[in-house]
């Protein structure tokens, strides 16, 4: 049975009052008995701040992005060593924030993913299609090629150590969301995917949904038997509605 995970992607929101509210909203309503892992992705200069605000509460800390460079002079850089040494756990890679408006490859997400796995970060690897692709039918041929380039890479032994994040773009902070039978549909086929390459990795793995999931549609997306959690944006920016989803997720 794959534990849920509730990922929250603030991008880049929010300011020390903004987050000292947010955070003391959080851990207040955390329900400390639930199954599933929490996790914040905060922008990284606030990430001490944020892992001092959780304390001792069962709330992960993850990067939105990652060097995939060891160290040296890359200004303006964030290695995975830093986001380590300063507490995360995990890191998303590959948000098709990153590869429409920063150009980042198939290939280049790929080397992200082995550097966060190489330092100790569990990488959330995001795949998902435009609008345009989905309307010419070309979903899985996109999605596959975004794991084909991690797998073709890495190995699919690597994918022990991912966390994928099925985010179709069409629906990512439009209020547009997949249908519950969309969605399946799509993790049902990435699950298929990778079981070619190896059932055990097929099982054990977790993949998220992302694209504009509230407390008022997670509950029906996470029965679905494929997703086993959300990656969420703007939903996450507000304490009650993150709390909510988390307490569906169980
Ligand atoms: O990474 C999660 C994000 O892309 C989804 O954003 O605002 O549609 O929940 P949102």
């Amino acid at each position: 049975m794959r534990t849920k995970l509730i990922a929250g992607n603030w991008k880049m929101h929010g300011s020390k009052s903004f987050i000292e509210t947010l955070m003391n909203g959080m851990t207040g309503q955390l329900n400390a008995a639930m199954k599933s892992d929490v996790l914040v992705c905060p922008p990284t200069i606030y990430i001490p701040l944020v892992k001092n605000l959780i304390g001792d509460k069962a709330i992960a800390v993850g990067g939105q992005d990652l060097s995939e460079q060891e160290q040296g002079a890359y200004t303006g850089e964030i290695s995975g060593d830093m986001l380590k040494d300063n507490g995360c756990q995990y890191v998303i890679v590959g948000h098709s924030e990153r590869r429409s408006l920063y150009c980042e490859t198939d290939i280049l997400v790929a080397h992200k993913t082995g550097k966060a796995i190489e330092c100790g970060l569990t990488p959330i690897l995001c795949v998902g299609e435009t609008l345009e692709q989905r309307e010419k039918g070309t979903t899985m041929q996109v999605v596959e090629q975004q794991l084909d380039a991690v797998i073709d890479t890495l190995g699919i032994d690597a994918f022990a150590n991912i966390v994928v994040a099925y985010e179709p773009v069409w629906a990512i902070g439009t209020g547009v969301t997949a249908s519950p039978d969309q969605a399946q549909e799509v993790h049902s086929a990435i699950r298929a995917h990778l079981r070619n390459k190896s059932a055990q990795v097929a099982e054990s793995i977790k993949i998220l949904y992302g694209g504009s999931m509230k407390a008022a549609n997670a509950e029906e997306l996470l029965a679905q038997p494929d997703i086993d959690g959300g990656l969420i944006g703007g939903a996450s920016l507000k304490a009650d509605e993150f709390i909510a989803i988390c307490n569906i997720a169980g």
